[in-house]
């Protein structure tokens, strides 16, 4: 009898953890039916020469430094050993090892095929944050090893006028390396809205806004923007930092999850998990530095800057998935980034430029509100140094009156008890001397 219950038992429990393994190992190494059915899909510029590229390639290209040092006798590095850099500095970045000023090969990727798929790159991560039990977040991330930010054809007039030197084809805001993503929330495996990166920050679509996302059997269509590859819903030029352009055309597809990588990312354990394939490489997502040269120091040959408005022509490099807000509350990252005064400038310029500055030039605008700005502070300072000492006087005084309330008031207390006092005293001391008196109010 016993032996049969503890049989039964232990057969029960041998089902439990075999069902259990098994969900354990689908759940593992499967990427859901749905996040590949309604996987972006993307249209790269006409004329983009920047193509999506293999993150293995882009680090076998690169050597780790510590700044503007390179790190002493590293080995290469690859996907299976590339966070083992964290230990050596905070400051690393994979840092080209030929002069990217000469476009070698490498940095422009690989053409997709004319279905656009890659042949010899992976390029995409797909990374897939599991919210609660119904959703999901899909984040779809791009890989070019190279970004070309925007040249002078790509400033909103009048602002374009400010810098007489600038050429076309003198771009800034380069680097080397560039993560890319767009995010698919999905609830119970049915999509619900959309992000886009854009710079910055970026853009929300909802599923069903057919004014913002245009469809593809399907899968959704994004624009990557010629050279800087921002994500955008639709084709067509798109202003960013208030005076940059991007633009997007139908040029050429990729469809960037043939092939891709799929993994599941844990933010309370920070762990990463290779769903599709299972040899998926997953050491490289922890990786904490840059994927690009670290922006060039000011007195560095390729560095340049464009006058005013402090922009360099090359950057940092980014970092990777890791630091793309993969928990987030809702659709858009929780922050948004910090703005700047010049920046708040632009913007302020920009929306008054449309109704009441049109056809003035931007310097005269500048110089004017610069005069504006220097009379109304020499008003204040004028205004505050007249005020200042008759302010003090009046705290002055007012101390003063409150000080010698404060001793009148101590003085009069001090006087009172002593009178007080010898007069008790000198009554009790009466009555002792005068024992005739009767002892009234008994
Ligand atoms: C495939 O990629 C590797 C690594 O990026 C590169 O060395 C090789 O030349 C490429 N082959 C072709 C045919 O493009
Ligand atoms: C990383 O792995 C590559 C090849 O798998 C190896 O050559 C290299 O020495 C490793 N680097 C480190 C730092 O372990
Ligand atoms: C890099 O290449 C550019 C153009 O090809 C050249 O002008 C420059 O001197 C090179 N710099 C270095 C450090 O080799």
């Amino acid at each position: 009898m016993a032996y049969q219950a503890m049989h039964g038992y232990i057969s029960a429990i041998t089902a439990f953890v075999l069902i259990g393994f098994t969900q354990l190992v689908l759940s593992n190494s499967f990427a859901p039916d749905y996040v590949k059915k309604h996987a972006p899909i993307i249209w790269l510029h006409s004329e983009d020469s920047l193509m999506p590229s293999d993150i293995l390639g882009h680090v076998s290209h690169t050597t780790p430094y510590d700044g503007f040092k390179p790190v002493r006798d590293s080995p290469a590095m690859d996907l299976d050993n590339l966070s083992s850099l964290n230990r050596l500095s905070k400051d690393t970045f994979l840092t080209a090892i030929e002069n990217v000023t000469s476009m070698p090969d490498w940095l422009l990727g690989e053409t997709p095929d004319a279905k656009g798929a890659l042949h010899n790159s992976t390029a995409c991560a797909v990374v897939l944050v599991e919210k609660d039990s119904s959703v999901t977040d899909a984040f779809y991330f791009y890989f070019y090893s190279f970004d070309e930010g925007a040249d002078i054809t790509q400033v909103v007039p009048p602002l374009n006028k400010i810098l007489p030197d600038a050429k076309p084809g003198d771009h800034f805001g380069n680097h080397v390396g560039d993560w890319e993503h767009n995010m698919i929330r999905f609830k119970d495996g049915v999509p619900y809205g959309m992000w886009f990166s854009q710079h910055g920050f970026g853009e929300v679509c909802l599923w069903e806004d057919e004014a913002c996302l245009s469809m593809q059997s399907d899968r959704p269509v994004v624009y990557s923007a010629r050279g800087s590859h921002a994500n955008y819903p639709s084709a067509g030029s798109h202003v960013h930092d208030s005076a940059l352009i991007d633009v997007a055309d139908k040029g050429r597809i990729w469809d960037p999850v043939s092939p891709a990588w799929f993994y599941s990312y844990d933010p309370t354990t920070d762990l990463f998990v290779a769903l599709e394939p299972e040899s998926a490489p997953t050491d490289w997502l922890y990786f904490n530095g840059g994927w690009g040269d670290k922006q060039y120091p000011d007195d560095d040959p390729r560095q340049s800057t464009v006058p005013y408005f402090g922009l360099k022509k090359y950057n940092s490099g980014p970092t990777g998935p890791k630091f793309k807000h993969l928990a987030r509350k809702g659709i858009e990252p929780d922050q948004k980034p910090k703005g700047s005064l010049l920046k708040s400038a632009v913007e302020f310029y920009m929306s008054m430029y449309g109704c009441c500055l049109r056809g003035i030039n931007p310097w005269v605008v500048v110089i004017s509100l610069v005069l504006i700005l220097a009379l109304v502070i020499g008003l204040l300072v004028f205004t505050v140094k007249r005020l200042i000492p008759v302010v003090k006087r009046r705290l002055v005084n007012q101390r003063a009156e409150k000080d010698s309330e404060g001793l009148f008031s101590r003085l009069k207390d001090w006087i009172s008890r002593k009178k007080r006092q010898p007069k008790d005293q000198s009554e009790f001391s009466l009555r002792l001397l005068d024992p005739e008196r009767p002892d009234d109010e008994v």
